[in-house]
């Protein structure tokens, strides 16, 4: 469709009906709302049946506003919910995971059997070098199958894994390891990203300078070569868990056992610790896989393309799967490694029915041109996913009509780090499906779009995203900072989850999501704050001040500028432009990751401010994505914002 056909369109019909042939095999039926409705806690009790528990919970929901205990007084182990089950009930030979490396050459197939095995022994390995239930552990892990077997092994201990995406740099990497107390951490040597190794251990071993209390590192050799080593603390994972046992007894834990910690960005500099507790988590994540999903046991191949360092993965590559029973196809790679057309390869070898994967990606496959598509048998697919910021229509068309071949219905799934699982999403066959909106909140879930005072607002208006009751999966906070979990979510509406998204309901009640509200950005479906990123930068000994904001971008969805005054005294006067410009874009990546590297700094003599010394960063926004400009009376010198406009024009933006 063109842009104009589309844009008619919309105007015009604006939905997809569901399928009544998908219908007919759904999982979810369309009573299912009603069903949810009539009492939303006794609905998640019978969810929480696809779990086994050791201990059948009595409880269901005790809320005390804002902390919930869900299925309190019920015991079971993650792990066992992964995996022994499926082995009990004769599916060990069933396939987990078809794990694709970044280089073509690279694949391994792992049964049920085969993962349950592999996660006994590192639990008896972890156990050896000294992890005990309770104890934080942090993964720092390129996507191969080690990742997937450490996490659950440390569940199966009840100790906590902490996941540290491996694109952060090493003093991300520190300052989580100190704010949960890590003793431990799984590594590897190093990662292959197309098809060329990049180290790994390093960044650990730099980030371990200031953590003195991990007592042990075990690495995978994943792509070989000379690693420094430290006697005593560091293990190589074959040395220490190949001539482990298979077989180890689980231990059966309270559901409001703590599970996992995920650090993810706030308005402030310092990241959060949400963490989240076993039974109501995997609860969740079960019931949205299965449901949003329409996953099927025995005939899908399921492919979530995101990676384990974000909740995406824990929930929808591990948990969410695993417990359902489904066969995966897990990829280590970017979606170029080896070929523009590696993704449509993928799903056509493997006969993947179920793709998951987010907005910025879809875009830039759309950019890389029809054609590939077209050139692969992709008619295995059955349903197609989108997660981790608003998709445009423009995309949404993209993707029904070149990947899913007009038939597979897309579910828009919005949630967060904090949510733990789906919140918002069509159910496949059953809710209607509009380019760009995720239409409904799920069976069980109370969402509403409130106005400043915390008032409804009506059909056609916007507003912000508020969750209502409390749902199995919700974080139960931030690690050991209880009262910014109740400022950051629950003061601005009282009784209310405050999201920090912006929402439209449309003409019909459905549900448009439109973004952060807040000093939060979303860089390709990563989050990172303002605050975060302009810390770094005035970090550098050259910077007086900075100030970062969130400019939307054709292809990451939103991008980093930077207005950026230095100071006066030092040495880098001297220097060019672009060299300064330069070496505080690789002085964010350093600090925080690559995908914090600014896409524009524009150095300006002054900042605007308010009276009382707030930079306006409304206007600055304003700046970066060329509007015209708002009110600038509270300024104290209005001028500033002409000049920096003026610089902006003339600067030079990076694109790697
Ligand atoms: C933020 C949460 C959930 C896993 C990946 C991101 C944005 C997420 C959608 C969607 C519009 C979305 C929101 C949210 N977001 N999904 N379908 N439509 N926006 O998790 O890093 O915790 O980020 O991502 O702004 O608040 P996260």
């Amino acid at each position: 469709m063109t842009e104009a056909k589309l844009e008619a369109w919309l105007d015009e019909t604006r939905s997809f009906a569901p399928s009544p042939e998908f219908a007919k095999q759904a999982n979810a039926q369309p009573t299912i709302y009603a069903e949810a409705e009539a009492d939303p806690v006794s609905w998640w009790r019978r969810q929480a049946d696809r779990l086994v528990w050791h201990k059948e919970p009595t409880n269901t929901l005790e809320w005390d506003l804002p902390f919930a205990k869900w299925f309190s007084d019920g015991t079971l182990n993650a792990s066992v919910n992964c995996l022994d089950r499926h082995v009990a009930n004769g599916k060990g030979d069933k396939v987990a995971y078809h794990w694709v490396g970044d280089p073509e050459q690279d694949s391994r197939t792992i049964t049920y059997k085969e993962l349950l095995d592999l996660v006994c022994q590192t639990a008896n390995a972890l156990t050896e070098l000294g992890v005990k239930t309770g104890d934080r552990v942090a993964v720092y892990m390129p996507m191969i199958p080690e990742a997937v077997v450490t996490m659950l092994a440390i569940v199966r201990l009840g100790a906590v894994h902490s996941v540290v995406f491996a694109g952060f740099s090493a003093d991300a990497l520190s300052s989580r390891i100190l704010d949960s107390d890590c003793q431990f951490v799984v590594t590897a040597d190093g990662a292959f990203r197309r098809g060329t190794a990049a180290p790994l251990k390093p960044a650990v071993d730099e980030a371990l300078e200031s953590c003195p209390n991990v007592k042990a590192v075990l690495v995978v050799r994943r792509t070989g070569g000379e690693v420094k080593w430290v006697d005593g603390r560091d293990h190589w994972w074959h040395e220490t868990i190949d001539h482990q046992s298979t077989s180890h007894t689980p231990e059966f834990f309270p559901s409001e056992h703590t599970m996992l910690i995920m650090y993810t960005s706030g308005t402030t500099a310092k990241p959060k610790g949400i963490f989240h507790t076993t039974g109501g988590y995997l609860t969740q994540v079960a019931t949205t896989y299965n449901q949003v999903f329409d996953v099927k046991p025995d005939t899908d191949t399921c492919w979530t393309a995101a990676d384990i360092g974000w909740i995406t993965g824990h929930s929808y590559i591990i948990y969410g799967p695993l417990i359902n029973g489904v066969t995966q196809v897990m990829y280590e790679g970017l979606p170029d490694s080896g070929g523009k057309d590696r993704w449509w390869k993928i799903i056509e070898k493997y006969k993947v029915t179920i793709l998951y994967t987010a907005p910025t990606t879809i875009r830039t496959l759309m950019k890389w041109g029809s054609e590939l598509p077209k050139g692969h048998d992709l008619t295995s697919l059955r349903l197609l996913g989108s997660v981790g910021e608003p998709i445009n229509p423009e995309a949404w068309m993209w993707y029904r009509e070149n990947i899913g071949g007009n038939r597979c219905p897309i579910v828009d799934t919005w949630w967060q780090t904090e949510t733990g699982a789906i919140l918002i999403s069509p159910l496949p066959g059953i809710t209607a499906t509009k380019p760009g909106a995720a239409m409904k909140p799920l069976p069980g879930i109370g969402v509403d779009v409130v106005d400043n005072d915390g008032n409804s607002v009506g059909n056609g208006e916007g507003g912000y995203l508020v969750i209502t009751h409390p749902w199995p999966a919700m974080t139960r906070g931030i690690y050991g900072d209880p009262e910014r979990f109740k400022e950051t979510y629950w003061a601005r509406f009282p009784g209310k989850y405050f999201a920090g998204d912006g929402a439209k309901r449309d003409e019909d009640g459905d549900l448009w999501l439109l973004g952060r509200i807040d000093d939060v950005m979303n860089i390709s479906g990563h989050r990172l704050s303002t605050t975060e990123v302009e810390h770094a930068l005035v970090g550098h000994p050259a910077v007086a001040e900075a100030a970062v904001v969130g400019a939307s971008d054709d292809t990451t969805g939103q991008a980093i500028v930077a207005f950026v005054t230095l100071k006066l005294t030092t040495d880098d006067q001297g220097k060019d432009q672009a060299e300064v410009i330069e070496e505080l874009r690789q002085h964010v990546a350093k600090v925080i990751s690559p995908i914090a590297r600014p896409r524009q700094i524009i150095l300006t003599p002054e900042l605007p401010k308010t009276r009382s010394g707030k930079i306006m960063r409304r206007l600055l926004r304003d700046v970066a994505e060329n509007r015209k400009l708002g009110d600038v009376t509270t300024l104290t010198d209005p001028t500033v914002v002409n000049m920096i406009s003026e610089l902006m024009d003339t600067s030079v933006t990076s694109d790697e």
